[in-house]
């Protein structure tokens, strides 16, 4: 079984993901960690996330270790994440790897912008997890206090409009729901409620 979820910065699809990975026993692949490891490995090298050459050159190089290096969570990470994924070949370098994962023997659960309509077209199960604007921001602000950082809720709610417009309205793989995906809006769940409404969409299509 391949689990396809796909949505915006904050909506909860990576919550939701890793506990559909845990729940049906399936091995969980956030694909926003790739590009975020391209846009650190761009920073490394001292390159330009907006120029093709020095993202591809990235995406090529960086190494596996670099996927669990914390600073890949930050915000910034994830600005430069959002500038190199807009380059077609940055996208066509990191294909094999997430398609290999979708692949593999016994199933697998990904999340991500485009895992349903590019990466897994023949998901069995596709969902797309949305939420307000306002929702998402809200619980970034809420991550970042937790973490003892402090930003303001309007800047927040700026940058992340920024990221949606930025993933929504590039040529290669834009943000886009598939059409035969399960649209699921969580602006009005918590992580519990959304994590049940998913595991619940899942159960009746299989
Ligand atoms: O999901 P996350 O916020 O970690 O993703 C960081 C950025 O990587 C996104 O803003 C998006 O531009 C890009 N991305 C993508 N395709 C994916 C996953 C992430 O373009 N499958």
């Amino acid at each position: 079984m391949i689990i396809a979820v796909d949505g915006p910065t904050a909506s909860g699809k990576g919550t939701i993901a890793k506990a559909l990975g845990k729940h049906f026993r399936l091995p969980h692949l956030d694909t926003g960690l790739l590009y975020r490891a391209v846009g650190y490995q761009v920073k490394l090298n001292g390159g330009n996330p907006n120029d093709e050459g020095d993202a591809l050159k990235a995406a090529e190089i960086f190494p596996d270790e670099l996927l669990g290096h914390p600073a890949l969570r930050s915000e910034e990470t994830g600005g430069l994440a959002s500038r190199v994924s807009v380059h077609p070949q940055v996208r066509e370098a990191l294909f094999e790897r997430q398609r290999a994962f979708a692949k593999q023997e016994g199933g697998a659960v990904l999340d991500g912008r485009d895992i349903g309509t590019v990466i897994a077209p023949d998901a069995d199960i596709k969902l797309f997890v949305t939420a307000s604007v306002e929702a998402r921001a809200k619980r970034r602000w809420q991550e970042m206090c937790d973490r003892g950082e402090s930003h303001s809720l309007l800047e927040i709610e700026d940058d992340l409009r920024r990221r949606d417009e930025r993933d929504r309205n590039r040529a290669a793989a834009p943000l886009v729901a598939a059409e035969d995906a399960v649209m699921l809006d969580t602006s009005e769940m918590d992580r519990d409620a959304a994590v049940a409404k998913a595991i619940e969409i899942v159960n009746t299509l299989t």
